[in-house]
């Protein structure tokens, strides 16, 4: 099942290297029809730090305000062995083994296209690791939905922000991670406000409840947590993130992942939903979720190569042979692309149906 997602990855990476959101090519429809994880929620309620802990590594810029300033489209791979490395999109051949590196060109690369501001930009960053410990999946970080501009943000920042959040979670395939913290009321969550708003089913939004240890003493989220108080399709998975003290002094993801596996197993409010609470335990639910809509999708998805093919030809034909200009030649492209995809959805294909229900 791993390859099944490992080739999703693939395809997302060679459309995204087409050049995808032009218009010319037919790929952007293929791009959209596959799964990714956006995590969505008000500014500084810890999407960043939970996409931290998904991955289980440190190379997220976090802190409070408005940190996450663009899109970061996130896609993990996972290696059977070597070191771990990362790859921007941007700059592509340099391989960055420091994660702390990392964060800083997330950072850089920001400012590149925003200034040293609190501008916002919709033009997504793209990251690739490449890790044996890593589960493959592709996850979006995005900036905070916010209520009011500040310094330097134009008037139309809170709906450019929401607009651009939309975009992402819009898309029937965006799982939704929901970022709602436990230390606000829910009623006010930006995050339940907007997911509800583009999946009013919840078919395909996971709600996560973070700063858990964050909560007035005398009040717990068990309410929450057991689906009582604000009942979601999927049961709500509570966290505890670092705080800014542990990212101030460095605490590693490991001993905040042990901390917040104690946390829960010892606080007598929540021991008895201790096995489906934390993040290890998001990222499996996750996986596991990916891999049944991947494996749902994979027919579509190779009948909608087919008709590109199909769509391809017929503008080849149509441009008459040699095709010497810029169109055919991307054209061809294109088409060489969509041919190695249906090869690649064969061989899986054959795969999956071998393979069986588990
Ligand atoms: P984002 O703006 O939604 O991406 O949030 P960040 O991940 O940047 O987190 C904002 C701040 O809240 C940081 O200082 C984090 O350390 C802190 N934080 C996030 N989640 C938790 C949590 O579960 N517990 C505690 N104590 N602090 C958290
Ligand atoms: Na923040
Ligand atoms: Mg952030």
């Amino acid at each position: 099942m791993e390859n099944l997602i490992a080739l999703v990855n693939k395809l997302q990476r060679a459309c995204t290297a087409l050049g995808d959101h032009g218009e010319e090519s037919a790929l952007p429809t293929l791009w959209d029809s596959l799964p990714s994880i956006a995590v969505v929620g008000g500014q500084s309620s810890g999407k960043s730090s939970v996409l931290e802990s998904i991955v289980g590594k440190d190379f997220l810029p976090r802190g409070s305000g408005i940190v996450t300033r663009r899109p970061l489209v996130l896609q993990l791979h996972r290696i059977d062995e070597g070191r771990e490395y990362a790859e921007f999109m941007h700059l592509p051949r340099k391989k960055f083994t420091d994660f702390a590196a990392v964060r800083k060109e997330i950072a850089d690369e920001t400012d590149r296209e925003t200034g040293r501001t609190k501008q916002i930009s919709s033009v997504p960053i793209h990251l690739s690791i490449y890790s044996p410990s890593v589960v493959n999946l592709t996850l979006i970080d995005l900036p905070g939905l916010t209520k009011v501009a500040v310094d330097g943000q134009p008037e139309s920042v809170v709906h450019d922000i929401e607009n651009m959040v939309r975009t992402y979670i819009e898309k029937p395939n965006c799982i939704i991670l929901a970022i709602s913290p436990a230390n606000q009321d829910l009623a006010t969550s930006d995050a339940i406000k907007i997911s509800r708003e583009v999946d009013p089913k919840g078919e395909r939004t996971f709600g996560v409840l973070t700063k858990i240890d964050l909560m007035d003493k005398g009040t717990d989220a068990v309410d929450i947590l057991e689906g009582t108080a604000y009942k979601l399709q999927f049961p709500w998975i509570g966290v505890v993130n670092r705080s800014q003290a542990d990212i101030n002094k460095n605490t590693d993801m490991i001993a905040a992942r042990r901390r917040e596996r104690e946390y829960f197993a010892n606080t007598p409010e929540y021991k008895h939903l201790a096995p489906r609470m934390g993040s290890e335990h998001l990222g499996k639910v996750l996986s596991k979720h990916l891999e049944q809509v991947i494996k749902s999708r994979i027919p579509g998805l190779q009948s909608l190569i087919n008709k590109t093919i199909i769509e391809i030809e017929t503008e080849l034909s149509r441009l008459g042979k040699p095709v010497a200009t810029d169109a055919g030649g991307k054209l061809y492209m294109a088409m060489e692309i969509c041919r190695i995809f249906d090869g690649i959805f064969k061989e899986h294909l054959d795969g999956i149906r071998s393979g069986g229900e588990k």
